[in-house]
């Protein structure tokens, strides 16, 4: 069911500095910070030959990586966010699982303007899963 990797999410309490790390240190390709008000971060990605990485910076009040980064001061690992061709099936079909969707279990718009869905990392080895309809 899940297909390419779209991306490596890394929460960071600094996002300037970690852009910096990736433009300046890795000498990779940098976007410019957006703010998505709708999930609480700032995002600037990272376009790698097969994947991208996305920094999250915290955007405002009770921001979702807020106590992320409380446990983790330097920042690290949030998500993986995977392809799926058709989001309602793949929900539908992981509840029929047991998996627990995030939230209300309905899609949200995501960073690239597409639906995503985010999945209960106690169901998936500990893991923050994003599904993003391709
Ligand atoms: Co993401």
């Amino acid at each position: 069911m899940i297909g390419r990797l779209n991306h490596v999410a890394i929460a960071v309490p600094d996002l300037k500095a970690a852009t910096a790390i990736y433009r300046d240190t890795l000498g990779a390709q940098v976007s410019e910070e957006v703010d998505q008000p709708e999930h609480g971060v700032t995002t600037v990605f990272i376009e790698l030959p097969n994947t991208k990485i996305e920094l999250l910076g915290l955007l405002g009040e009770g921001s979702p990586i807020a106590s992320f980064l409380e446990r983790n001061p330097n920042g690290g690992i949030h998500h993986l966010c995977y392809e799926v061709p058709d989001i309602m099936e793949a929900r539908d079909r992981l509840v029929a699982k047991g998996a627990r969707v995030l939230g209300k279990g309905d899609p949200k718009i995501g960073a690239h303007g597409k639906p995503v869905l985010f999945l209960h990392p106690k169901d998936f080895c500990g893991t923050l899963v994003e599904l993003e309809q391709a």
